[in-house]
């Protein structure tokens, strides 16, 4: 059976973006659907900033052909995992749900692979270290989730 997992920031062109990417590579799309979303509609359409696509690419993983979109009420259904960011993505998305069984769904990615980190820091207003940094945690978070939910 496949697993479907949704990795969720903000505006879904920094961080969702490459959590996506970074978990396809580890996954290698076996046995999980991974994509992405943004709980806000800024961006839709638009492909990862310029800055996830070079860290990503450092790290031989191309997410250049995404295209932003924003969280949906349907997506609380059609996913088993929703992987949230931070607070506030959290929030959020929690808002959007209807049920018990959807709000189970979501969690901090943090939390739900047990790095120390308490979230992932918004990288957009920084430098290129912040994605570096973003990267760095994220795959750690990446590798200790399905490490938790393989055999
Ligand atoms: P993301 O980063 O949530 O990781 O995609 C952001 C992207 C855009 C904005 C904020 C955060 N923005 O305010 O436009």
């Amino acid at each position: 059976m496949t697993t479907k997992v949704l990795m969720v920031c903000l505006g879904n062109i920094c961080r969702s973006p490459l959590a996506e990417g970074i978990m396809r590579k580890l996954t290698n799309n076996s046995d999980f659907l991974i994509d992405s979303a943004g709980t806000a509609n800024y961006h839709l359409g638009a492909a990862p900033d310029h800055r996830s696509i070079a860290i990503a690419a450092l790290h031989d993983i191309d997410i250049s052909s995404q295209q932003a979109r924003q969280l949906t009420p349907a997506d609380l259904d059609a996913f088993d995992h929703i992987l949230v960011m931070d607070e506030e993505n959290l929030s959020n998305a929690l808002a959007l749900c209807t049920s018990k069984a959807q709000r189970n769904k979501i969690v901090l990615i943090t939390s739900a692979s047990e790095v120390e980190a308490s979230h992932i820091p918004d990288p957009y207003y920084g430098g290129a270290d912040g994605f570096a940094r973003v990267y760095e945690l994220l795959h750690d978070c990446c590798s200790k989730w399905l490490m938790k939910h393989t055999k």
